[in-house]
């Protein structure tokens, strides 16, 4: 009998401990997905609770986004803070309806050339509402798999981080060889090991005293098993 994989073991714990429950779970509607993801980036999820059915009830598709003016658009994200974020959201649902026809693009590689959205929120986005086999990597999920993995590399250094994504590349889900027609390959159990990954970083993982008691990562965890996950990840300031 082979080891379970940590894919699987994220996958299970999601589905058994995970929240369910979050006005943008249980949709596949890239624009509340993305919404939401900009929103998460540095706020946390009861003020989010908060600001994104508002912000939902005035602009409930890109359509509507891209057509209001942006005073309208950072009055409803104030209080939210970071206004660069209101900002480019205002120029990505202009962007997707100018160049993409309204319809957010489905790859994570195309989703990152849009205003505001980087590399693991075009991931988080791909892999939610397209089961997309592809990594995020975002400051939670960078602290749990360099823990898992005993990743000792600096990342400030860029080349380390570019390592790191490899690593998390490889650690994915299984997925299906592409159909005909359909250029990237995807997994269902994308979505649950993505989330899985943020809630455990989010809960579990903490930068301090994480609680590898209740881990599904902890017999497979390198640093817990070396006794020092607080040691990761290694980021020298710069
Ligand atoms: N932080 C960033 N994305 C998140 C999500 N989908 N759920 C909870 N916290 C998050
Ligand atoms: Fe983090 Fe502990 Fe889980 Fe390792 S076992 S991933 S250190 S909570």
């Amino acid at each position: 009998m082979t080891m379970e994989s940590l894919a699987q073991r994220v996958v299970r714990w999601q589905r058994a401990h995970g929240r369910h429950d979050l006005p943008w779970q249980n949709t596949r509607d890239p624009y509340r997905v993305w919404l939401s993801e900009i929103m998460l980036q540095q706020t946390q999820v009861s003020t989010v609770l908060d600001y994104f059915p508002r912000f939902l009830a005035r602009f409930p598709d890109v359509a509507a986004l891209a057509q209001a003016e942006q005073d309208e658009v950072l009055g409803l994200w104030s209080g939210l803070g970071y206004y660069s974020r209101a900002r480019n959201l205002h120029a990505c649902a202009r962007q997707v309806m100018s160049a993409h026809g309204g319809a957010f693009p489905r790859s994570a590689e195309a989703l990152a050339t849009l205003p505001g959205i980087g590399r693991s929120t075009a991931a988080a986005i791909a892999s939610f509402c397209f089961e997309e086999q592809v990594a995020i990597l975002d400051g939670n999920v960078k602290r749990v798999l360099t823990r898992a993995l005993a990743f000792d590399g600096d990342l400030a250094v860029a080349a380390e981080e570019r390592r790191l994504w490899a690593l998390a590349t490889g650690l994915l889900p299984e997925a299906a060889p592409p159909e005909p027609g359909q250029a990237w390959p995807r997994s269902p159990d994308m979505p649950a090991y993505t989330q899985g990954l943020m809630d455990l970083g989010a809960t579990v993982c903490s930068t301090r005293k994480p609680s590898c008691l209740l881990c599904p990562l902890q017999p497979i965890c390198r640093a817990q098993t070396a006794g020092e996950p607080e040691r990761y990840p290694v980021r020298t300031r710069k």
